[in-house]
């Protein structure tokens, strides 16, 4: 039954960058992006991150869109289409990129949520303050509000499934042609005043001169986490997408370009927020309420600040739009094709679903402040089990498949358009790392990361 379901694609070429850029980008740029690397020693950490998303995460993402345009289904269908036997459950792998969306929707949302409250306190000026300890109590008051927080969790969780609603070409594909643009307009914006501080040169340097003194196992583990969180892989988002891929799209061209567009876009975030914090003696290393906390004080003292911060909390919602998209997309096309429910129920039973677990993260500074599991509460632990285990286990079993289950004849066929493309040698060393480095590389990073050995 499933194979007799109509899908919906994207129409454009510049509609698949949109979106493929738009799930990419996201508040892994604007909000974990900035405070990993300050709180990993900056300019260090993000060479490490450089590394493991030009070695690591360029291969698995074009080994993820080239499987889902092949396949042209779900990741669990797609699993079991190319898988050629049968009998071994490669389909789990698909399974396994359903649980890990979840988890990561349910404390992403909540993150989107705080974001979306700022903009609306941005407007109404409260948050503005250079007193340190006004945003600090403005922050902590918001997220400790077990109504607030869940209220407009659900809120967005709405917003996000009415855009689904409008399918993947009108809902998906139109919105993000539109608000990519105008995420890099104002990002360049907020650069261009954040440069002309006083201390831009320390924030730069911060950036950019790397101090290896911070690295470690887990810093490397981190760094790779966030590589794949970045670029939406290891757990099937972005073999969704390449379902969606038209059959003429150049793969490894259009990956290159997303790869660089996203962490342009870093940097630009980077750009934006280091050279304010050292210009106004704030701490790089003050964590996940980096943004929350130290930008809205960092805004009171500029001229034109209120604005500003209105832009930068609208930016950061833009950019957690595309994101959330492409997050619930995985379980909404799963439950539409594999279950054979209609668009709209996979949307809601989504939904209502996140409204439960993602409850979890949302009380985590209130009603649930001292539950904890593992030591971590909901939150970090929703966060540290998809980026730092289940992603690049996802990420591993996926390179296995590809260089090993499906073979190098069926990916060259594939990832050359059917032979349209004369690009063997990409095609072989994209083949060769997937099938020897990634994999090796993904497992010796986790095994000691995670102190295994
Ligand atoms: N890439 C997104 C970001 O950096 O914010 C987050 C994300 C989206 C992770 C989609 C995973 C995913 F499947």
């Amino acid at each position: 039954m499933s194979n007799t379901i109509k899908r919906g694609g994207f129409s454009s070429s510049f509609g698949v960058l949109a979106a493929t850029l738009g799930s990419a980008v996201g508040l892994g740029n604007i909000w974990k992006f900035p405070y990993l690397t300050g709180a990993n020693g900056g300019a260090g950490f993000l060479l490490i991150y450089l590394l493991a998303t030009l070695v690591i995460g360029l291969p698995v993402m074009i080994a993820e869109i080239t499987m889902g345009r092949t396949a042209r289904a779900n990741p669990i269908t797609a699993l079991q289409k190319l898988s050629p036997k049968k009998s071994l459950p490669w389909w789990l792998v698909g399974v396994a990129g359903m649980v890990a969306a979840f988890l990561i929707l349910s404390f992403y949302s909540e993150v989107v949520a705080w974001v979306f409250a700022y903009v609306v306190k941005a407007i109404g000026g409260s948050i503005l303050s250079s007193d340190r300890h006004v945003t600090e109590s403005a922050f902590s008051t918001l997220i400790s509000d077990p109504v607030q927080s869940l209220l407009w969790q659900w809120g967005v969780l709405a917003f996000i499934g009415g855009i689904l609603l409008m399918g993947v070409t009108k809902g998906i594909e139109g919105i993000t042609k539109k608000l990519m643009p105008v995420l890099f307009l104002l990002l360049m914006l907020l650069c261009a005043v954040s440069l002309s501080l006083d201390k831009a040169a320390d924030g730069l340097a911060f950036l950019f001169r790397p101090d290896f003194s911070k690295i470690s196992a887990g810093v490397i583990l981190t760094a790779m986490g966030l590589a794949f969180f970045k670029l939406s892989l290891g757990m099937g988002t972005m073999m969704t997408y390449g379902s969606y891929f038209r059959d003429d799209q150049n793969i490894p061209a259009t990956t290159l370009r997303v790869m660089l567009a996203d962490l342009f876009v870093s940097m630009l975030a980077g750009i934006a927020i280091f050279p304010a914090v050292f210009t106004f003696g704030f701490e790089p290393a003050a964590g996940p309420p980096l943004v929350f906390i130290t930008i809205p004080a960092v805004f009171s003292q500029i001229p034109g600040g209120q604005l500003l911060m209105i832009t930068f909390f609208v930016l950061a919602s833009v950019a957690a739009t595309g994101a959330m998209l492409s997050l619930m997309e995985v379980p909404v096309v799963i439950l539409h094709e594999r279950l054979g429910m209609s668009r709209p129920k996979a949307t809601l039973v989504t939904i209502a679903t996140l409204m439960v677990l993602g409850s979890s993260c949302a009380l985590t500074n209130s009603t649930l402040a001292s539950f904890k599991l593992f030591g971590m509460n909901m939150f970090d632990l929703f966060d540290f089990a998809s980026s730092n285990v289940l992603l690049p286990l996802g990420g591993i079993l996926l390179a296995v498949f590809v260089g090993w289950v499906w073979g190098k004849d069926k990916f060259q066929q594939a990832l050359s358009n059917q032979g349209a493309l004369r690009n063997h040698v990409t095609v072989s060393a994209v083949f060769f790392l997937l099938r020897y480095v990634s994999p090796l590389l993904i497992l010796a990073v986790m095994l000691k990361g995670l102190g295994l050995f």
